[in-house]
């Protein structure tokens, strides 16, 4: 069985999806979640499926022992949901090829610093763009840059708050990011 680390700041409904998927197919388990925020809402979800958590904050961040925890759990993909950092270098470089992020938004298109969250909806709302969606996309040392794995568009309808489009943007990331992770379990060595 193959093991996903989830990395997560927020409430969590991607990592919620991932696990209810991997629970159905049986395909990996979600074996460790990561957070740097000690009220999130996925520590409620990690408490409730039992699923061992880690909190780290980046003034006592030991990135060696990270590194090991990590590694313990000889993880298939480390998933970032909806995690607020720029992921460490030195993270990045030990598990090279295996860190995925999903944005909110069709990169290279409203990313980069300071594009996340809602801040990413309110600047496409306000852009009057037609359309927005979701990118699926290797990490590596530069925000929102690692190649892209898979995107996903849906319409912005005249009218729509940001909110409305979250909530789109959402449906989007629930259904896509954990078929993602099983294409990728399907047809990459690991
Ligand atoms: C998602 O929209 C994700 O794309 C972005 O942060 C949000 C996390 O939502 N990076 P949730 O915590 O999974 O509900």
């Amino acid at each position: 069985m193959h093991s996903l680390i989830i990395f997560a700041s927020g409430a969590g409904s991607n990592a919620a999806a991932i696990i209810a998927y991997f629970k159905q197919t049986g395909k990996a388990k979600v074996s460790l979640i990561v957070s740097n925020k000690a009220d999130a809402g996925v520590l409620d979800i990690a408490k409730k499926e039992e699923i061992p958590f880690l909190i780290i904050n980046k003034q006592t961040l030991n990135q060696t022992l990270i590194i090991e925890q990590l590694s313990d759990v000889k993880p298939f993909l480390v998933v970032l949901a909806g995690f607020m950092w720029k992921m460490p270098e030195a993270i990045v470089h030990a598990f090279p090829g295996k860190i995925i992020n999903i944005h909110p938004a069709l990169l290279p298109g409203y990313g980069g610093k300071g594009m996340y969250g809602h801040h990413v909806h309110h600047a496409v709302v306000a852009a009057r763009e037609k359309e927005s969606g979701i990118t699926i996309h290797y990490v590596n040392e530069h925000y929102d840059e690692g190649n892209i794995i898979l995107q996903a568009r849906c319409p912005v309808q005249p009218g729509d708050s940001p909110d409305d489009l979250a909530s789109r943007i959402h449906k989007l990331e629930h259904f896509y990011y954990p078929r993602t992770i099983e294409y990728l379990l399907n047809n990459t060595s690991a």
